[in-house]
């Protein structure tokens, strides 16, 4: 690409002109932030999938959000920048293995977290995100019994504050189990006044000793009405972009990982960038395709979810 290109004014141009939506979720590099549409975290993305009325959808986030677009809109092009931003926790429940699973708890239902592949999707009666994971569980029957994948710690969490007592698949997210409780605790230690807010897919430890848990939405929420002025903020740095550009007066720490040479970047979602983008939208690809059978398999529990979180 001409280096002396404004790729800020060409987005803008190709949004124009291909009657596109750029949707972004809150862990894209600030430049791609800036840039989008609408930015949201996983619930908010999908409901705004569902809104739209542009011809093209541009998804700036990773391979299962683009594709939840995609089974909500299938007449629609969705793009996504780089088709290699997968993600960690999807990658942790192949379908194959997760069917065997759920085969050995036949009276149980699915309820899967938005991080996993259509197959997975398919194979599930709800769908949740951690925005509404809780009113999601609570809108089944108590005497129910539930499967819950991918996330481990989220469904951990998500026993305690029901009082369920979900089977649970063992998979996780590289990025939120990568805090160090003994480098928290320290930096508590020197930010006395500081509020400590994680996302629940981050380990129980960690959880345990935040002053609040919420989705990055919720976090962001948390963060900017609170009248705290500092926080120590366990996820993904991506969503300290916004939370400076909204609440500039505050300080916000990213939690330390637990070694020097690991970071709170997710590798996947940080493989989009605006180059790509741009890219992306000039040649409408990489695109996202699926066949009809699977998403429309894929499309029922997310419906089911849209349903109960209205
Ligand atoms: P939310 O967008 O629901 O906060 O989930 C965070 C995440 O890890 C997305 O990949
Ligand atoms: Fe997946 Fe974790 Fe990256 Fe989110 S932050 S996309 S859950 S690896």
């Amino acid at each position: 690409i001409d280096p002396t290109l404004d790729l800020f004014h060409e987005i803008e141009r190709l949004k124009k002109e291909k009657n596109a939506v750029l949707l972004a979720h809150y862990y894209q590099e600030p430049d791609i932030q800036d840039v989008a549409d609408y930015i949201g975290d996983s619930l908010g993305l999908a409901q705004q999938a569902v809104k739209t009325n542009a011809d093209m959808i541009v998804f700036a986030g990773v391979h299962f959000m683009a594709e939840t677009a995609k089974i909500l809109n299938p007449s629609k092009k969705v793009l996504l920048p780089d088709l290699k931003a997968g993600c960690s926790l999807a990658d942790s429940a192949p379908a194959d293995l997760f069917k065997a699973f759920k085969e050995k708890h036949p009276n149980h239902i699915v309820i899967s977290y938005i991080n996993c592949s259509a197959d997975i999707k398919a194979l599930s009666d709800i769908i949740c995100t951690s925005s509404n994971a809780q009113k999601i569980i609570e809108s089944v029957p108590e005497d129910q019994p539930i499967i819950f994948a991918p996330d481990k710690n989220l469904g951990a969490y998500l026993n305690k504050k029901t009082g369920r007592n979900m089977v649970l698949w063992n998979g996780a997210c590289m990025v939120h189990e990568i805090f160090s409780l003994e480098k928290i605790t320290r930096l508590k230690i020197r930010h006395p006044k500081a509020k400590l807010i994680a996302h629940p897919e981050c380990e129980e430890a960690v959880l345990k000793v935040a002053d609040f848990i919420g989705s990055t939405t919720q976090l962001l929420k948390y963060a900017i009405n609170d009248s705290c002025n500092e926080f120590i903020v366990a996820t993904e740095t991506g969503i300290l972009h916004q939370m400076q550009k909204d609440a500039p007066n505050k300080t916000f720490i990213p939690a330390p990982p637990n070694n020097a040479c690991a970071c709170n970047d997710c590798p996947h979602m940080k493989l989009n960038t605006l180059e790509k983008l741009y890219l992306c939208m000039q040649y409408e690809q990489p695109e996202i395709l699926m066949e009809e059978q699977l998403r429309v398999a894929a499309l029922k529990p997310i419906e089911r979810m849209l349903e109960i979180s209205k």
